[in-house]
């Protein structure tokens, strides 16, 4: 029997979480069928991606009690409201699965929470910790030892280097990279582009080579 699975969040990286799902069904037979997606924005209401169903609102969750859910809110816009709108779903952590793209390479010595998903083509490698509803997109390459708390955005080509530490509700930029034993703190942004060499404050915007603090942005929680 398939196992009815939900979307949250209808754009961006929703099109990885159901290619990664279509892979799987062509690979493993069918393990889910597809149900639909929950999404806030009113511009979304009645649309479909890559032929999913936006159902309604992500209040709507618990009449869905047949299904487990995924994550899949990722944007600079939203992603920081991760945690509340998990939160306001009302489904229990275990009724989240984590779908993993059979390209992705993920070591049987990581350890990987509930909610994710690890996009086409990324490699997570031994003895690495990710939490619960991290999204990891194609070629991100999380290196040995590395530590990513949860309700996580890491963007295409980033690379996370050994032991290095991302805490909870942080965005990482596409083709960032985080030097070893580095700490990216609680709900910090790192920006496309940036060499991250030293820690980043929690709630802090940092991009550029080497990553420094872009004072004037306005995703900065702590000027
Ligand atoms: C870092 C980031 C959040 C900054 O956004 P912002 O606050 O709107 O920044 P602005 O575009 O107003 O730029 C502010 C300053 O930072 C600089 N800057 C912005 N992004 C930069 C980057 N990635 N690298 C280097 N410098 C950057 C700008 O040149 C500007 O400098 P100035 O003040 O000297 O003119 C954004 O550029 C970014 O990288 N977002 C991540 C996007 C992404 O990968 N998303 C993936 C999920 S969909």
């Amino acid at each position: 029997m398939p196992t009815n699975l939900i979307i949250l969040g209808a754009r961006g990286s929703a099109t990885s979480v159901i290619e990664a799902v279509l892979r799987t069904n062509d690979l493993r037979g069918e393990r889910y069928r597809l149900v639909g997606i929950l999404d806030d924005l009113p511009e979304n209401r009645g649309s479909a991606t890559l032929g999913v169903p936006v159902l309604g609102a992500i209040d709507q969750a618990a009449q869905y009690s047949d299904c487990m859910f995924v994550n899949a809110i990722f944007s600079i816009a939203s992603f920081r409201k991760v945690p509340e709108v998990i939160k306001r779903t009302g489904v229990p952590i275990e009724r989240f699965v984590t779908i993993v793209d059979p390209t992705a390479v993920v070591s049987r010595a990581a350890r990987i929470g509930r909610g994710c998903c690890i996009m086409a083509c990324a490699y997570v490698a031994a003895n690495t910790t990710v939490g619960d509803h991290v999204l990891v997109s194609p070629h991100v390459a999380v290196n040995h030892d590395a530590s990513l708390g949860s309700c996580i955005g890491i963007a295409s080509g980033v690379h996370i280097n050994g032991h290095a530490r991302v805490d909870d509700n942080v965005l990482i930029g596409g083709g960032a990279m985080i030097a070893p034993h580095v700490t990216i703190g609680a709900s910090a942004v790192v920006g496309m582009g940036a060499v991250v060499l030293g820690d980043v404050p929690s709630g802090q915007v940092y991009a550029g080579n080497p990553a420094r603090h872009v004072v004037k942005s306005p995703y900065n929680l702590i000027s």
